[in-house]
Formats: C-alpha cells, sequence, structure tokens
C-alpha cells in the first residue's frame, strides 16, 4: 500500500470537510492541515493529495500562501501528487478553482508525476488557472452550488487516483 498523506488549506471549511471524504475513500491516507511542518514530512509519503480553496479573485487560500515559497522547493522525484481544489463556479467563473492551477505550477518542477486530472464537463465557467489541455490538472470541487455531486466525484476520483498510481 502507497503511504498516502491528504494536505489541505480550508478558510470556512469546505476544503477540510473534502479532504476527509477523500482520505476515507483511500482508507488509509493521512489527513494534515498544511503548515511548513505538513510539508517537511511529505518526504515520508509515496502519494501525496494536496488541496486548497481559491479566495480573493483567483488566489490561494491563506494557509498555503504562507508556505508557497516552500512549496515550491520541494523535490518529490519518484513521489506521485494528486491535486483538487474547492471553488464557486456561479460566483468566479472566470477564476473558478484556480488555487488548483497554483497548486500545479508550484510543483511543477518538483519532479513529482501528477495523477488525478479531471474532465471540465459538468461544471459551467469562463476561465481557470486550473484547465491545461482541456483538464482541470486535478478533482474541482463546488459545494457553493453543487454539493450534490461531491461525493460521487470524490468516489470516482479517487478510484481513478489509486489505478493511476498502483495502488
Ligand atoms: C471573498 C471570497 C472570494 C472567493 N474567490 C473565489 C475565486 O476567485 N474563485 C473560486 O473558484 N472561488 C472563490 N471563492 C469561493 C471559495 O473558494 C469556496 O467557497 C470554497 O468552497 C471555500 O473553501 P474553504 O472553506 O475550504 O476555504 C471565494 C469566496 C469568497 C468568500
Amino acid at each position: 500500500m502507497a503511504k498516502t498523506v491528504v494536505i489541505f488549506g480550508s478558510t470556512t471549511g469546505n476544503t477540510e470537510f473534502a479532504a476527509g471524504k477523500i482520505g476515507s475513500a483511500f482508507g488509509e491516507a493521512e489527513l494534515k492541515a498544511v503548515s511548513a511542518k505538513a510539508l517537511e514530512e511529505a518526504k515520508e509519503y509515496d502519494l501525496l493529495i494536496l488541496g486548497a480553496s481559491t479566495w480573493g479573485y483567483g488566489e490561494l487560500q491563506d494557509d498555503w500562501v504562507s508556505v508557497v515559497k516552500d512549496l515550491e522547493k520541494l523535490d518529490l522525484k519518484g513521489k506521485k501528487v494528486a491535486l483538487f481544489g474547492t471553488g464557486d463556479q456561479s460566483c468566479y467563473p472566470d477564476t473558478f478553482v484556480d488555487a488548483l492551477g497554483l497548486l500545479y505550477e508550484a510543483l511543477k518542477n518538483s519532479g513529482a508525476e501528477f495523477v488525478g486530472e479531471w474532465p471540465t464537463e459538468g461544471y459551467e465557467h469562463s476561465g481557470s488557472k486550473a484547465v491545461k489541455d482541456g483538464k482541470f490538472v486535478g478533482l474541482a470541487l463546488d459545494e457553493n452550488n453543487q454539493p450534490d455531486e461531491t461525493e460521487a466525484r470524490i468516489r470516482a476520483w479517487v478510484a481513478q487516483v489509486k489505478a493511476q498510481a498502483g495502488i
């Protein structure tokens, strides 16, 4: 079993809620609120699942902002990384789940292998830094407008990530 950690930054609890659901779906994943220490310990895991909400206008959630420089310096060669993000596609259609894209940007030179890209079908938005080559770079969740979709999206995404990570 790949050693798995879910690291999240959450201001009003939505990303924390999703992190809990994702952790349970994995079975043996550890759950950590993001901090410099949590990132230092990231090297102990085979699969890192990182989640952030988007705040301001397309910005990373505050707890991630504090550690983004540490994130950019991580050496994750040999590790697999899956990303998820929460946002609000109705109020912020131009910056929907941008933080998901910002996490990807911060880690794209880390040497990690990204898994868990996700289709854009089923969402209505006009712009997102999280879309690369026509797909989200990770799981997009919208607790504000599509809370009923969250559970099924997480189930399908975790199954996909497990298959891609060979778990
Ligand atoms: C002031 C404010 C700014 C926000 N900006 C964005 C945004 O630019 N893009 C987006 O997708 N969601 C945006 N959101 C929505 C949050 O990302 C969403 O409510 C998320 O579920 C919050 O997760 P959290 O409770 O884990 O922090 C914003 C919400 C607020 C209140």
